[in-house]
């Protein structure tokens, strides 16, 4: 699907509505809505067949006012500067609306994954980290996977970047494998997060996640984990894609067999336990609880119009455009926005990066607990300044995002 309204017009006019609610200057506006650093590097690649080919790498550091730069990698053809510039500026105001000690950063190449050997990504890893190395570590900027990068990238980021140091540094990435410094709890906590944020808001209304149907899209970190959790709470699953598409049961589907599909590397779509399903017709589907967890922009004016569902509860970033947000706000539906709802990940990044600075680690129930508790705590404000100041919820959880940001550097001052 093309997309018409790009990732960093949706962040910069998200950026606007909270500035205006907020009645900043336009000094202070243009602060915020510019990155503090960026790092454009070529990384070339010899193949596995000797052919040298060329990618193009990115990482941005939106702001660090509130502690070191905080966010993924992302490796998928189509990555641009101004879609890690988009992502970038997200991860800032979601740090600062969950109240984790970061900034916000993002980084990415240029580089379908599906089309490369495991060595040549390896290759391509440990490139770009030696590029970007100036920039990052762990008081400066801390990488975690995002789309189409896993724990092993990070193994490998996490090695690079120690040789290079010439001591083991687990501080430098998050979402690391267990016998590398790894969190208990990091692979599934985005998911888990989203299903926490989407309890609360159905408990805003008085319902239970017990009592309704589901439909998500995308199958990856994300958007398979909030499949489980969902269905482990009682909620009936009745429709999941990935890229190919996906795959409808009514009935609901059976998560753990998909979950055990997908392990096999086959599409969901294949799924012996459902019905096709494409991307456009998810949308439309006579679900209670929405949950894009794929790419960004797919929510348009268009698909939010088809929209059934009373909650869409955003996994991934920016995947309502500011039309599509008007429409879904105009139709009455609830809308748990990215910055809050997929914040879980970045909640553990951060238990994990505790863990790793102090060389002590917490159990599987510790690191359940406080992300169900800080999740909830961060909810319940977001909900709490919406219902006060009549805003929606978006608006609402950039308004505590950004006015945090604004009073680190109003606070610090101006240098010189
Ligand atoms: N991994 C994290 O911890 C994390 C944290 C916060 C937010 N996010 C966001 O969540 C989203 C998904 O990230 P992920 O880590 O699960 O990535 P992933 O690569 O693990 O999974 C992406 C999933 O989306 C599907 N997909 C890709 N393009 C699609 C399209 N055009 N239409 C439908 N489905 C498509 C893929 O097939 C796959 O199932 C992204 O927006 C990411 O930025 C991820």
């Amino acid at each position: 699907m093309a997309r018409v309204t790009s990732p960093l017009t949706t962040a910069l006019a998200q950026l606007s509505s909270a500035v205006e609610i907020l009645g900043y200057s336009p000094g202070l506006h243009e602060i915020l809505a510019t990155p503090r650093r960026e790092m454009h590097v070529a990384v070339p690649l010899r193949r596995d067949s000797g052919e040298i080919v060329l990618h193009r790498g990115y990482r941005v550091q939106h702001n660090i006012s509130r502690g070191p730069g905080k966010g993924g990698l992302r490796y998928a053809a189509g990555v641009d500067i101004d879609e890690v510039r988009a992502l970038a500026m997200w991860m800032t105001w979601k740090c600062a609306v969950v109240d984790v000690p970061y900034g916000g950063a993002k980084g990415g190449v240029a580089i379908d994954p599906r089309e490369y050997s495991s060595a040549e990504l390896e290759r391509v890893t440990r490139r770009y980290t030696s590029e970007i190395m100036p920039i990052i570590g762990p008081e400066r900027d801390i990488m975690a996977p995002d789309i189409g990068t896993d724990e092993q990238t990070m193994a490998w980021v996490m090695d690079t970047y120690s040789v290079n140091q010439g001591y083991t540094i687990p501080g430098v990435t998050t979402g690391k494998p267990l016998p590398v410094g790894g969190s208990l709890g990091r692979a599934t906590a985005t998911g888990r997060g989203v299903v926490h944020a989407a309890a609360a808001a159905l408990a805003d209304d008085g319902v239970d996640l017990s009592e309704v149907r589901a439909a998500v899209q995308g199958f990856g970190k994300v958007g398979s984990h909030a499949a489980h959790w969902l269905h482990e709470a009682g909620t009936r699953v009745v429709a999941v894609t990935d890229v190919d598409g996906g795959t409808r049961n009514d009935d609901g589907l059976d998560v753990a067999a998909l979950l055990a599909h997908v392990a096999t590397g086959a599409p969901v779509s294949t799924f012996e336990g459902g019905s096709a399903v494409s991307n456009d017709e998810i949308f439309g589907l006579d679900v209670d609880l929405l949950i894009p967890a794929a790419v960004e922009g797919v929510l348009d004016a268009d698909t939010a119009s088809s929209v059934k569902a009373r909650w869409v509860v955003e996994g991934a970033n920016g995947p309502t455009t500011p039309e599509g947000d008007r429409v879904l706000a105009d139709r009455g539906i609830v809308v748990v926005p990215d910055i809050l709802a997929n914040a879980g990940g970045v909640v553990v990044s951060y238990f994990e990066w505790v863990q790793a600075n102090q060389a002590y680690w917490w159990t599987a129930e510790e690191i359940a607990d406080r992300l169900a508790q800080r999740m909830h705590a961060a909810y319940a404000s977001v909900s709490e300044t919406a219902r006060d100041q009549s805003l929606s919820l978006r608006d609402a959880a950039l308004a505590i995002g950004v006015r945090r940001v604004a009073e680190a550097h109003q606070i610090r001052g101006l240098y010189p």
